[in-house]
C-alpha cells in the first residue's frame, strides 16, 4: 500500500475492481495505445486482473490507484522493472497519473532497490511520454513494430531512469 497526497495505491481485489476496471479498459480512448484492444467484455477484464493479482512479488508489483475511494486506474511495474499504468480518462490532466507514477517509482528504487526503471511507450502516445520525461526519464531507443495489437503493429519508444538520476533529482 501507497499514500499520497491525493492518491491511495493498493493490492487489487479482482471480484471489487472488476466494474471499475472494465469500464476504464472498455474505453477506446483509454486502450488506444495499450498492447491490445479495448475489452469488449467483463471476462477480458476478469481475467486480467485475475494475471494482475498473480504477479509474484519477486516478479513485479502493481497497484490499483483510488482517489476519494473510486478507483481512478493502475500504476506498477507488472514485472521489475517494466512500469505500466492506465487512468481513466475523466481524471486525466490533473496530475493523478504523475502522483502515482511518481510515487511507483520511488518505492521502485528505493523499497526494491532496482538500478534502472523502464518504459515501452506508444510514439503516438504524448501525454505518456510527457509524464515519463516531467519524471525524468529518457529516451533510449525506438523500435519499430513491437506489438501487433488487433491487426495493426505498432512501434514502441522505450524510456529509462537509472537510480542515480533519479537520486540527483531528489536530492
Ligand atoms: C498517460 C496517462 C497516464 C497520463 O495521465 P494524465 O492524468 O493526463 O497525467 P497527468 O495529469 O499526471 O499529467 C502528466 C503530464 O503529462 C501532460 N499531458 C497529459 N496529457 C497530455 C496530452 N494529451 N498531450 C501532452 N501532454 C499531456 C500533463 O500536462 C502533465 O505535464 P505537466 O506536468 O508538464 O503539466 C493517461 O493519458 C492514460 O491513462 N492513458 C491511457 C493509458 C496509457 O496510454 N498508458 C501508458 C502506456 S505506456
Amino acid at each position: 500500500m501507497i499514500r499520497t497526497a491525493r492518491l491511495t495505491l493498493r493490492p487489487v481485489r479482482p471480484e471489487e475492481d472488476l466494474g471499475a476496471m472494465h469500464a476504464i479498459m472498455r474505453e477506446p480512448r483509454a486502450m488506444a495505445y495499450w498492447s491490445t484492444p479495448p475489452h469488449e467484455s467483463e471476462g477480458e477484464t476478469a481475467e486480467w486482473l485475475a494475471n494482475m493479482a498473480a504477479i509474484q512479488p519477486c516478479e513485479g508489483e502493481d497497484f490499483i490507484v483510488e482517489a476519494d475511494g473510486q478507483v481512478i486506474g493502475k500504476a506498477g511495474f507488472y514485472r521489475f522493472p517494466d512500469l505500466g499504468y492506465m487512468f481513466d480518462p475523466a481524471v486525466w490532466g490533473q496530475g493523478y497519473a504523475r502522483e502515482a507514477v511518481g510515487a511507483v517509482v520511488e518505492r521502485g528504487f528505493a523499497v526494491h532497490r532496482l538500478p534502472r526503471i523502464q518504459a515501452d511507450v506508444d510514439p503516438r502516445n504524448t501525454a505518456s511520454m510527457k509524464l515519463l520525461e516531467r519524471l525524468g526519464f529518457a529516451e533510449t531507443h525506438r523500435q519499430a513494430r513491437t506489438w501487433l495489437v488487433g491487426d495493426t503493429w505498432c512501434d514502441s519508444v522505450y524510456f529509462a531512469l537509472t537510480r542515480e538520476q533519479w537520486g540527483q533529482r531528489t536530492a
